[in-house]
């Protein structure tokens, strides 16, 4: 039997790292083809391009801003003269910058919007359109093409000193469901996976430390912080024909950060 990915092509952004090199392995490893897209962690892309290699998959490197319109244009023009086409996008580059509201830059807002929700939406739309032009293919898949947006657990939990991150994420659930609404009729199905805390680098204050890593574990009922391959594979399945009646969800993955934990004693 075919591994389930097999003849797909994928594209995952920010592949360098974290969440988004897991994502780029998991999928390789179900059989599919990777473009992994990096902005300035040229090495940890290569790196992640080599992984692939290394465990007999195939896999293109590319650099681009996820938020220029004209660089994720020819990030697609070029996974289509390499590969013909594109089944999957993993629309997973995302950034911090923390801030209290205050203090905060246009700057600091721009760009946290222009990377985690432009970006999305640039990347989503090309793929969208290239899924139309292309419509069903002998790839063996039942969708079309398959979009998966990295949201968050702050797509719904609010949080202080990032007004610009959650404000994005709640973009980005906005963002899923109304694709998943108006691109369902040509076979396109559009999912948002929103993890918690996952241990990356982003995060890397909130669990560096003993006393850091305590702290968060206050907010989390599973009792342990995820792994990037936690998320990875979701995101497999979701690309998957397993998930094929799913689409304008946001398949948590947070080890109950979003049960309200402060309330497991008293309310
Ligand atoms: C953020 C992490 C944070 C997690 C849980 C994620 O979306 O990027 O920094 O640890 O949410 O709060």
């Amino acid at each position: 039997m075919d591994a389930p990915l097999a003849h797909r092509i994928a594209i995952v952004t920010g592949g360098s790292s974290g969440i988004g090199a897991a994502c780029a392995l998991g999928l390789a490893e179900a059989g599919a083809t990777v473009a992994v897209i990096y902005r300035s962690d040229a090495g940890g892309g290569e790196e992640t391009g080599r992984r692939i290699r290394d465990s007999g998959g195939r896999a293109a490197v590319i650099r681009a801003d996820v938020s220029d319109e004209d660089q994720v244009l020819a990030l697609f023009d070029e996974v289509r003269e390499r590969f013909g086409t594109v089944h999957i996008l993993v629309n997973n580059a995302g950034i911090q910058i923390d801030v209290p509201f205050i203090d905060m830059s246009l700057q600091d807002w721009s760009r946290v919007i222009a990377v985690n929700l432009t970006g999305q939406f640039l990347c989503a739309r090309e793929a969208a359109r290239e899924f139309c032009r292309r419509g069903v293919d002998e790839s063996g898949s039942r969708a079309t093409g398959n979009i998966i947006c990295m949201s968050s657990v702050h797509q719904q939990i609010p949080w202080a000193c990032r007004a610009n991150y959650a404000a994005s994420k709640g973009g980005v659930r906005m963002l899923v469901e109304t694709l998943a609404q108006e691109l369902a009729p040509h076979r396109i199905r559009v999912n948002a996976v929103a993890p918690g805390a996952i241990r990356t680098d982003i995060n890397r204050d909130a669990w560096e430390t003993e006393d850091a890593e305590q702290q968060l574990l206050k907010l989390i009922p599973y009792g342990r912080i995820g792994d990037a391959e936690d998320v990875a594979r979701a995101v497999v399945w979701l690309a998957s024909d397993a998930s094929d009646y799913v689409t304008g969800h946001s398949l948590v993955v947070d080890g109950g950060m979003l049960l309200y934990p402060a309330f497991r004693e008293g309310g």
